[in-house]
């Protein structure tokens, strides 16, 4: 068996996961060791609806959006993919994000809580928090979002209700 091959694979396993949306998310979130962390998907058919989105503005600076790109490309691209095309991870961007945050009616809030909590997989919650704001920043930036005067902050960005789309 190629390493290609295993790789596509897992890729195939985590995205069928991730659409079943529910089922394999919130058992790996109960099982995780942080409890206390909500799973992305788990959370939304805990409450059986979604979270009403906005498709109000979100706010990042271009400057943070820039710092993002190397936070990522040091903690988060070996898995997403330098282009957040997807990889051992799912793609971060396209018609994948597109097609998950569709299924789940994903915010900016949501997409942040799990990826700031549970990411990088290796090592859930380990990067400053001004660090995942400017990888939100960037994943924002990269999926089409305007940048703003202001920057991201990690509140805002766990509180966010912008409705996650690819652009
Ligand atoms: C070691 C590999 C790995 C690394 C490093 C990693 N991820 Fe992930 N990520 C995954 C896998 C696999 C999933 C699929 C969900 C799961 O199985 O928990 C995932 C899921 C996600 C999701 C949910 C995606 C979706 O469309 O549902 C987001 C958002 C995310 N990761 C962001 C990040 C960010 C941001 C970083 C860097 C801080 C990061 N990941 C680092 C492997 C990784």
């Amino acid at each position: 068996m190629s390493l290609g091959f295993q790789r596509a694979s897992v890729t195939a396993v985590a995205a069928l996961a991730l659409l079943v949306a529910g089922s394999a998310f919130g058992t790996r979130a109960t099982s995780a060791a942080s409890k206390d962390a909500p799973a992305m998907h788990g959370k939304m058919t805990a409450t059986g609806k979604a979270t009403a989105g906005s498709s109000g503005p979100v706010s990042y600076s271009a400057a943070q959006a820039a710092a993002g790109s190397k936070a990522y490309g040091a903690s988060c691209a070996s898995c997403h993919g330098e282009k957040l095309e997807g990889g051992v991870g799912p793609a971060l961007s396209g018609a994948t994000l597109n097609t998950l945050a569709k299924n789940t009616h994903l915010t900016v809030g949501d997409m942040f809580t799990f990826m700031s909590q549970q990411m990088p997989l290796n090592a859930p919650a380990s990067l400053p928090k001004d660090q995942y704001a400017a990888i939100m920043a960037y994943v924002l930036k990269f999926n089409g979002y305007p940048a703003g005067s202001k920057a991201l902050t990690y509140a805002a960005a766990t509180g966010s209700k912008v409705v996650m789309k690819s652009n």
